[in-house]
């Protein structure tokens, strides 16, 4: 069946969701029945169309495939009290898609389109979002290089995308993360803060060494002097510090995380004192031994907050207090739930009800 709205819209046939188990999603392995799909060619987007999930057909030499040319982003969505779904703050994630656009070289989508097309995509796979606690439907947009070429330039031809997960944690309790000395993710003047797949590429091999040492994740430092604290894996990083929540600041070597911004904000209006700055590896390695270090946590999309309960530095291991008699992070964590899930006030006007 075919009808048309802003855009084409191709139904599939037959859903596969009676064949799938909502209530417990692994992440990232489920996908809906449909995605978005637009085409950029001769310096302009074709016409973008809903059409039922399924494989890609390109060319083996796409430039994506060579040259990594390839971008992402990612958001959730919640079901509500009242049966409806709700977008979480969708117009941060695609001001930050366009600037890795920027910084990759590649076209940008037009910021209304954009949402047009994630709106559209999600009410046409409404019944995917579950209600489960910790459950939501993740949501992937996604360009990358289409253009058949051999050489290294920018590419005249692009694919946008969209699909999305209905999935639940995605750390499966609290996490061991290593103060990581040798590798770097990011570096100054490189593609840190932009969402852009090969940062995630080059994060494997040292997590996979940290996993091999016990470890579940990174906590990435600097890399000039691999003295500071930059993020974790694939969260922001946080600490409360002499009753301060202390995060690294932000700058080129750091991703501008949504759920990072929505709870400094939170934060803030809880009365929390908060420091956005460098935040020293020693500094950090006082603290935990003094006592000042009461919580740790990583905030992102797919990871919402997540308690880290050891810190791996040189000289060892430091366990983090109990998380059970946390002050802040489950407070914080509570209220961003109950925004996203529509059970509080949008204080902030955070949530988009399609
Ligand atoms: C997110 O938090 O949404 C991420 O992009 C992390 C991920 C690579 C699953």
């Amino acid at each position: 069946m075919m009808t048309t709205t802003l855009f084409d819209i191709h139904l599939s046939p037959e859903s596969r969701l009676d064949s799938v188990d909502l209530n417990n999603p692994v992440f990232g392995s489920v996908f809906s029945d449909h995605q978005f799909r637009m085409d950029f060619a001769d310096g302009r987007w074709s016409a973008g169309a809903i059409e039922p999930y399924g494989d890609l057909v390109m060319s083996p030499a796409a430039m994506v495939l060579h040259y990594g040319q390839a971008i992402f982003e990612g958001m959730k969505v919640f079901r509500q009290p009242d049966g409806e779904v709700a977008l979480f703050r969708p117009m941060e994630n695609i001001r930050r898609f366009n600037e890795s656009a920027e910084r990759m070289c590649m076209p940008s989508v037009d910021e209304g389109l954009f949402l047009s097309a994630l709106t559209e995509l999600v009410k046409t796979d409404k019944n995917w979002v579950p209600d489960g606690n910790e459950s939501s439907l993740y949501v992937r947009p996604f360009m990358f290089a289409s253009e058949a070429h051999v050489g290294v330039k920018p590419s005249a031809n692009y694919r946008f995308m969209i699909f999305s997960c209905p999935v639940g944690a995605y750390y499966k309790g609290n996490v061991k993360v290593k103060v990581e000395t040798a590798f770097t993710r990011a570096a100054p003047g490189g593609t840190g803060y932009a969402k852009a797949a090969g940062n995630y590429a080059a994060s494997l091999k040292p997590t996979a060494m940290a996993r091999e040492q016990g470890y579940d994740q990174i906590l990435w430092t600097d890399a000039v002097e691999h003295k500071y604290i930059e993020e974790s894996g694939t969260m922001n990083v946080m600490f409360v510090m002499d009753g301060k929540l202390v995060s690294p600041s932000l700058g080129d070597t750091v991703l501008a995380g949504v759920t990072r911004d929505s709870v400094l904000r939170l934060a803030a209006q809880k009365g929390m004192e908060i420091e956005e700055r460098k935040v020293p590896v020693a500094e950090l390695k006082a603290a935990a031994e003094s006592g000042a270090l009461t919580e740790a946590f990583g905030v992102g999309t797919a990871a919402t907050m997540t308690a880290i309960e050891t810190i791996g530095f040189a000289s060892g291991d430091r366990d983090l207090p109990p998380v059970e008699g946390w002050r802040w992070m489950p407070d914080l964590a509570k209220s961003l739930d109950d925004i996203r899930r529509g059970r509080g006030e949008d204080i902030f006007g955070w949530r988009v009800v399609l």
